[in-house]
């Protein structure tokens, strides 16, 4: 299963992934998470990548491109991908599916208003990767024992221009996923095991 998983930043696309991978086995390739890694690491690519991600700014399409590119020829996504992320632009839709057959890109329809607020109460462990949502239940450590972080764009203020961002190109990848017959949508639950009750309905007919 090829997939794609689009939405507002905050919709819960890498929270979907992880539910996904651990039902079906196959990798979620989240290119914030690559990029955030590269980032981590000091590399060129990551030197460059933080100077848009700190932003709240999209890098450029060619970039980003090649590396999903690259990424997807690897060993472990040739039985099926979930792509986190990507794509963002009309150009990255229209590229993408020059290389690649994707089966289903699912919308996660959340109000936008919501958006904001899950960006700001969300925490991540640098270590293992779990996403938590603190807002009914503060919590600092991991299940894993480490401690959680903020990630460096769920600032208010970079929170917002991600969100200004998304809205400027959404409609158009939208409108490009239905012309190709492969967009599904769900509306976002109240939690994401609500919400991969309807994802999972998807794949399951698929
Ligand atoms: P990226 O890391 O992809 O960020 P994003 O799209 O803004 O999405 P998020 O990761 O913020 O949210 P999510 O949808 O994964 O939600 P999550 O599951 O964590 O990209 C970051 C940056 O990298 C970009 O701004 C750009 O600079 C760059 N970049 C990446 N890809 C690029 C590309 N293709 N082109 C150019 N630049 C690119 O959930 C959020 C919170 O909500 C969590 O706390 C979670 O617990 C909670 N939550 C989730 N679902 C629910 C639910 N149903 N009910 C209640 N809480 C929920
Ligand atoms: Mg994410």
């Amino acid at each position: 299963m090829n997939i794609v998983l689009f939405g507002a930043p905050g919709c819960g696309k890498g929270s979907q992934a992880k539910l996904i991978t651990a039902k079906y086995g196959i990798p979620q390739i989240s290119t914030g998470d690559i990029l955030r890694s590269e980032i981590s690491k000091n590399t060129e690519l990551g030197n460059i990548a933080g100077k848009y991600i700190n932003n709240g700014l999209l890098l450029p399409d060619d970039l980003v491109i090649e590396l999903v590119k690259k990424t997807l020829q690897q060993p472990n996504c040739q039985n099926g991908f979930i792509l986190d992320g990507f794509p963002r632009t009309l150009n990255q839709a229209q590229r993408l599916l020059e290389f690649i057959n994707i089966d289903v890109a699912i919308l996660i329809d959340v109000n936008i208003n919501e958006v904001e607020r899950r960006a700001l109460y969300r925490r991540i462990c640098p270590v293992c990767g779990k996403i938590y949502n603190i807002s009914n239940k503060y919590i600092e450590i991991c299940e894993c024992g480490n401690k959680l972080i903020q990630r460096e764009d769920d600032k208010l203020e970079v929170v917002r221009h991600r969100i200004e961002k998304y809205l400027a190109n959404s409609e158009d990848i939208i409108e490009f996923f239905k012309e190709r017959k492969i967009l599904a949508t769900v509306l976002s639950g109240e939690t994401p095991e609500e919400t991969f009750v309807s994802v999972d309905k998807i794949l399951s007919e698929l």
